[in-house]
């Protein structure tokens, strides 16, 4: 491991010490680790991916506390502005704001960060990621009454009531026709089937069928 991924990855720990949404420095290594997997097949610059994968959530709007200044600190230290400026705009770019929000560009680097980071919200890893938030945020894990919600921006999307289970109809179970390349297409097949089974076992267990 690098002298600079070394010492960013205990900044990123204590960044997501009291998490419990499913951002976490564990988090952020599989992103790295999956994204890397996928540029080895398609290219890209590692170093840009390798530190915008391990920061990819630090600056999202869900956290906005100002303890992100450090790692941002530790990047302005250790990056070309150019390096700098290519890795923020990553992160900025590749955070989910609804299904319909308009998404800037992305480059290689970025399309291949972001397959990672939905690569780790769908498969089983999805499905308990999606339980810890709903968990965290004291939503219910399914409601036959509150419907699956269709938004338009991404305040609606913030807004909106939702479950768990809602959440793979609104979100998880589009991942897989979203991914930018061809490596992690192939991933997300297997994933995305382990969810369908998932869900269909857990409404037969919720509606009881497997005792009529
Ligand atoms: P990411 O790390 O992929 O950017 P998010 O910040 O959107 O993910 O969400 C963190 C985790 O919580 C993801 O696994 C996501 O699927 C899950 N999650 C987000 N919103 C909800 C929700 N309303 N209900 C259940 N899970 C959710
Ligand atoms: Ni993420």
């Amino acid at each position: 491991m690098s002298l600079l991924l070394g010492q960013l990855e205990p900044l990123i720990a204590s960044f997501f010490e009291q998490d419990v949404t499913g951002h976490d420095l564990e988090h952020a290594v599989r992103v790295k680790n999956l994204a890397l997997y996928i540029a080895k097949r398609e290219g890209g610059d590692q170093k840009i991916i390798e530190i915008a994968a391990l920061v990819h959530d630090v600056f999202d709007w869900k956290f906005k506390t100002g303890s992100d200044n450090r790692v941002l600190n530790y990047l302005k230290d250790h990056l070309s502005d150019e390096e700098l400026s290519h890795v923020l705009q990553i992160a900025n770019s590749i955070s989910f704001k609804g299904a319909l929000t308009e998404v800037p560009r992305l480059t290689l680097e970025g399309m291949i960060v972001q397959d990672a980071d939905r690569l780790d919200a769908i498969g089983a890893m999805g499905v308990a990621r999606a339980f810890a938030y709903g968990g965290h945020k004291g939503q219910k894990m399914y409601d036959p009454a509150i419907e699956v919600q269709t938004h338009h921006n991404f305040s609606e999307y913030q807004k909106k009531q939702s479950t768990s289970i809602n959440h793979f109809y609104e979100k998880l179970l589009r991942l897989k026709d979203l991914m930018n390349t061809e490596t992690a297409k192939g991933i997300a097949e297997r994933r995305h089937q382990f969810m369908q089974r998932f869900l269909t076992e857990f409404l037969l267990e919720w509606h009881q069928e497997e005792f009529v």
